[in-house]
């Protein structure tokens, strides 16, 4: 007798809209669960519905400790409650940037969640632009690693810019400004960014022709928004005109919010892997489609680079508009 597993999506507190999302694109309602917290803070989960022998796909950014936590929770349910496969969708995977030992005594906390999340019982992660792509390595089970930039070229394609830059704001981003500006048939820039401490930039010198010409930086995260502000304000000095700013990963710290909207930029792109509401020049592209094709290919076990490398086709085009 052959055993055809059935897909389940759970979705943790973290992205409720995101989930939803993917629950809509995936014609699949999310399975029932209980997450609740305790007086004194204790996280406490029961999945409602029978998952044995299923092929369950969790769905969490993990934006913050709590949310880590019920991930690790939500694993641990299901794998007890006797699932097939763990598949954990990590639209935002928090903690990803400390991923070497940049001084003496640190942590590498990369490493540390990943160990978590195997530990308790995954058996397979999908993430989303992940910070460094070595950090696939830091998972001893499969990860796959998919990409926003998509949604981005389609964006700016149908603005029909001209005269364009796409800018990195450090060296670690320049390999995601190549893909873009491929994609878009632009040139490439780097900034070269110094910090001195941790969420501060120092100093940004600019590497590549930027004078004249329509400017779009591409970062995989904004948290403070420091760097990305900075970049923009470099980059007017600089004599570029109009200037766009992207990430996958809005983390939006402290007054990040008000930072973007007072920027230098005359628009800010950001996609919803962590939960956010559009306010002035901040506007959410959504890769619910996206993420939700991957989950569909590895239940089907199809191959997830094939996303990668058709994103140019009319389907990718038909999903983006659904969003
Ligand atoms: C750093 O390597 C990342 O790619 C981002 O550039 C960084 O996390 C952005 O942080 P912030 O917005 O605080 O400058």
């Amino acid at each position: 007798m052959v055993y055809n597993p059935k897909m389940r999506i759970i979705a943790g507190t973290s992205n409720p809209a995101l989930s939803n999302k993917i629950s809509k694109f995936l014609k699949k309602p999310l399975t029932k669960t209980n997450i609740k917290t305790f007086a004194d803070g204790e996280i406490y989960v029961k999945i409602e519905e029978d998952v044995r022998g299923d092929d369950v796909f969790i769905i969490q950014s993990t934006v913050s400790n709590d949310s880590i936590m019920e991930l690790l929770i939500i694993i641990d349910a299901v794998k007890r409650a006797s699932a097939r496969k763990i598949i954990v969708v990590l639209p935002y995977y928090g903690y990803a940037r400390q991923d070497r030992k940049a001084d003496a005594r640190e942590s590498i906390t990369a490493k540390l969640v990943a160990n978590l999340i195997t530990t308790a019982g995954a058996d397979r992660v999908l993430g989303m632009d992940i910070h460094a792509p070595q950090i696939q390595g830091f998972f001893d089970i499969v990860f796959d690693d998919i990409w926003a930039f998509p949604i981005f070229v389609d964006y700016f394609k149908r603005k029909k810019l001209t005269n364009l830059v796409v800018v990195s704001p450090d060296s670690g981003g320049i390999k995601r400004a190549v893909f873009l500006g491929k994609r878009l048939k632009s040139p490439v820039a780097l900034i070269d960014k110094r910090r001195e401490k941790h969420n501060q930039v120092a100093e940004m010198n600019i590497v590549g022709e930027v004078k004249g010409k329509n400017a779009i930086i591409y970062d995989d995260i904004i948290d403070t928004g420091g760097t990305i502000c900075k970049a923009a304000s470099a980059l007017k000095a600089a004599g570029a005109r109009k200037i766009y700013l992207c990430c996958t990963h809005p983390v939006l710290s402290g007054d990040a919010l008000s930072k973007l909207n007072a920027s230098d930029a005359v628009e800010v792109l950001v996609t919803d892997t962590i939960p956010l509401k559009p306010i002035g020049k901040v506007k959410i592209l959504s890769l619910s489609s996206l993420i939700g094709q991957a989950m569909k290919n590895l239940y089907e076990n199809k191959s997830i680079s094939i996303l990668k490398k058709e994103i140019d086709k009319s389907v990718w085009k038909k999903w983006i508009k659904k969003d």
